[in-house]
């Protein structure tokens, strides 16, 4: 090993450090080049553009300062500190002006707006969207508030039932040809024998459940019952523009010791007049219901035409609401009231076919087809 230093104290290096002086020597000089470049480059930019391009060319991954920062490892551990601080100082240098220019760019262009741009802030303002009830739901909500004032209170049932419930308790007997006005969906069948699960074809099944309920409060001297009861049904139906797989129902059921039919008329024919106008008629036509005895259909005076004949009431005069009836003996017995104690009536109302008749829908499809041309007319 040669010895440079001789007697000096300098530490002895050997020959070939020589060739890393060197090296150290000219990346000094090219940091310097970089940075003289990089600062006069910048001087010249003028845009948004121009100034992204040249952050890519001098700070970028490719950069003349990142091709001497990946060269860093070559040099001899003594020369690391004195090019490592000046290779910093570079990169703070050019990042430090990139900064100042962008800022000032940015002034530059806000006061460019400020001056060019008017706001006239007398223009009326963009209104936000606003969303709005689904017309089932309003003329839902303006049910429960006839049936309110009316003394009836709401009372919610299960959507997916069993036979049992669906047709069984309300004296629809296994096989019974009533059931084939209500074709239904069966969620499981298999393994349940002769009470399969089911989609509820009618909200009739909530009487039972709430019948059931109330009365297990006191099953010796059972409290009335003074409710209605809403909800979606499904039926497997041919859809039509009057017929569709899901629908809204509106449930009644009032039961006590001495309820008649004519409690039945006076209060379906109040509910008429509240919901369609004071001066409505009312009338009650024969009908079959299993689960109730008398039973019946209910029409209001066509409210359109004022009994005359019109295209919506097909020339009769008269619109067809609901079935209604005298609860079947049977019906109270399952939800334990002694019929030879209680009475009742029950009706079931078609909410949407109200809505209808009321805006003269045309087709029961538009409920469901969440088409906002539709729905934002309401
Ligand atoms: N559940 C019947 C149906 O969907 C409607 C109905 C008729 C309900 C008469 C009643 C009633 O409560 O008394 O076809």
């Amino acid at each position: 090993m040669a010895k440079l230093g001789g007697t000096t104290g300098i530490p002895s290096r050997p020959y070939v450090g020589r060739e890393f002086r060197l090296l150290e020597g000219r990346m000094l000089d090219s940091l310097n080049e970089v940075e003289r470049n990089g600062l006069d480059a910048l001087q010249k930019v003028q845009d948004e553009a121009a100034l992204e391009a040249w952050r890519v060319t001098h700070l970028g991954r490719s950069s003349g300062l990142m091709q001497i920062f990946s060269k860093f490892g070559q040099l001899p551990q003594a020369d690391k500190p004195v090019v490592g601080q000046r290779a910093n100082e570079v990169k703070k240098a050019l990042e430090a002006a990139y900064d100042v220019k962008s800022g000032q760019m940015r002034q530059a262009a806000l006061k460019r707006s400020l001056e060019q741009e008017q706001l006239d802030v007398t223009l009326p303002g963009r209104r936000l969207p606003l969303g709005r009830l689904h017309p089932d739901t309003q003329t839902l909500r303006e049910l429960y508030t006839i049936f309110g004032e009316m003394g009836f209170q709401v009372f919610r049932s299960r959507e997916v039932e069993s036979d049992e419930y669906n047709f069984q308790l309300l004296n629809f007997q296994i096989g019974h040809p009533a059931r084939d006005m209500q074709d239904t969906y069966f969620v499981e069948a298999e393994g349940r024998g002769e009470n399969p699960i089911v989609l509820r074809t009618h909200t009739s099944p909530g009487q039972i459940h709430a019948m059931r309920w109330i009365s297990a409060m006191q099953p010796d001297n059972p409290p009335p019952v003074r409710i209605v009861l809403p909800g979606m049904c499904y039926r497997y139906e041919q859809v039509t523009n009057r017929h569709e797989t899901q629908f809204d129902q509106l449930e009644g059921l009032a039961v006590g010791p001495g309820i008649t039919f004519s409690d039945l008329k006076g209060t379906l024919a109040d509910f008429a007049r509240r919901m369609f106008g004071q001066a409505t008629r009312t009338r009650f036509r024969a009908s079959y219901f299993p689960f109730t005895e008398p039973s019946a259909e209910f029409d209001v005076e066509c409210f359109l035409c004022g009994g005359k004949g019109c295209s919506v009431c097909k020339g009769s005069g008269w619109l067809e609401i609901g079935g209604c009836g005298m609860v079947h003996p049977v019906v109270l017995t399952n939800g334990g009231y002694d019929p030879q104690r209680y009475s009742g009536f029950a009706f079931g109302l078609g909410p949407q076919r109200m809505a209808m008749l009321r805006h003269r829908i045309e087709d029961i499809r538009y409920f469901w087809q969440n088409d906002l041309r539709f729905l934002e007319q309401f």
